[in-house]
């Protein structure tokens, strides 16, 4: 029996077993979570080999089923998460994947549909909120129960670059990258804090120039593009979000996570699904937060809804 939620038996479904979605199955075997984990992707032999790789692992982490399986294990499953497609090549970016993604989408979000899923879709595919949105659109689900990794890992990384200049620990800054995932994406700068101080003053009172701050949001939005030029691909930091995102629907936890979520008139905008910090629970989206953007934030905000729309009513024509 899982004490945090009463329920006895927990089972996430992941579709697209390549460098994400197996880096993914890895972080959710070593913090233990769900009880059954179900691999499914085109490539069989893959999940087959990844299945009994993992179960490895589980002597020195808790006892998990976990298996390769196909769209019909979706019917009970609490949670299904999406990293199945193309990723970048270098030189492209994450709206050049929109075609190719959204097909390999509607082919995964319609048997997974019929298998009588009811549970929360995750999207971590490229270009996420467009295949967020996507996924609520060809599911017919509740907005409340589409989630994207939306700007979850940007918000790492900013994170981990101001605590590196601010020297404090990065899970002490309050401070947020929102917008798109990719290139329209900002940091939401002024609404920020460290242990309660608006991080602005604290930054400054650590020497810290607006324009040390505009590079360290340059870096943020370019790290993808520095990571895929070294190695291909990345992998790590997006898994690790997606294993938080899944507990905090797992455990009910109501956190307060950057994910991409529908929006309904915050910050002007209503159809479409964007990063900002937000409220995660069993239920999916519980609610968003809404910063307190300034007019520049603000404007930057609205801009990248523009871009994504754009994209999303292009790619769905
Ligand atoms: P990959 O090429 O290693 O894996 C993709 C997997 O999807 C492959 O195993 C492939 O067989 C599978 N697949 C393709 N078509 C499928 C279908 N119709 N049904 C089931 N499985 C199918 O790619 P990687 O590196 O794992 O990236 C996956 C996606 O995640 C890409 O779109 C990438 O851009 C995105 N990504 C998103 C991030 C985020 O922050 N949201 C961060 C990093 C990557
Ligand atoms: C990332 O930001 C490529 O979306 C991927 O790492």
């Amino acid at each position: 029996m899982n004490i945090l939620t009463n329920k006895n038996h927990q089972k996430v479904v992941l579709v697209g077993d390549g460098a994400v979605g197996s880096s993914y199955a890895y972080s959710m075997m070593n913090q233990g979570l769900a009880e059954e984990f179900v691999i499914v992707d085109v490539i069989k032999e893959r999940t087959e080999g990844d299945a009994l790789d993992l179960e490895d692992a589980q002597v020195f982490t808790a006892p998990k089923k976990v298996y390769s399986g196909d769209y019909s294990d979706c019917s009970d499953a609490d949670v299904v998460v999406i990293t199945a497609g193309a990723p970048q090549k270098p030189g492209e970016t994450r709206l050049d994947l929109v075609n190719k993604n959204l097909k390999i989408l509607s082919s995964i979000v319609k048997p997974v549909v019929e298998s009588g899923f009811d549970g929360i879709f995750v999207v971590a595919a490229n270009p996420v909120d467009v295949l967020t949105y996507a996924t609520w659109k060809f599911s017919g689900f509740p907005k409340e129960k589409v989630i994207g990794s939306g700007t979850s890992l940007d918000t790492s990384r900013l994170r981990v670059a101001l605590a590196k200049k601010l020297n404090v620990d990065p899970r002490n800054v309050d401070a947020y990258i929102m917008g798109e995932h990719g290139d329209s994406e900002f940091a939401a700068y002024s609404a920020a804090t460290v242990g309660s101080k608006p991080f602005l003053k604290f930054a400054e009172e650590k020497g810290i120039t607006q324009d040390d701050l505009d590079k360290i949001e340059d870096q943020t939005r370019n790290k993808a593009y520095e990571i895929i030029n070294r190695k291909g691909a990345t992998f790590y930091g997006v898994a690790t979000c997606l294993m938080r995102i899944t507990k905090a629907i797992l455990r009910d936890e109501n956190a307060v996570l950057p994910i991409g979520a529908a929006l309904n008139g915050e910050y002007g905008l209503d159809d479409i699904f964007i990063g900002t910090p937000a409220v995660i629970n069993a239920q999916g989206l519980a609610s968003v937060i809404e910063v307190p953007l300034s007019d520049k934030e603000l404007a930057a905000m609205k801009s990248s809804a523009e871009t994504l729309k754009k994209v999303t009513k292009d790619g769905l024509a």
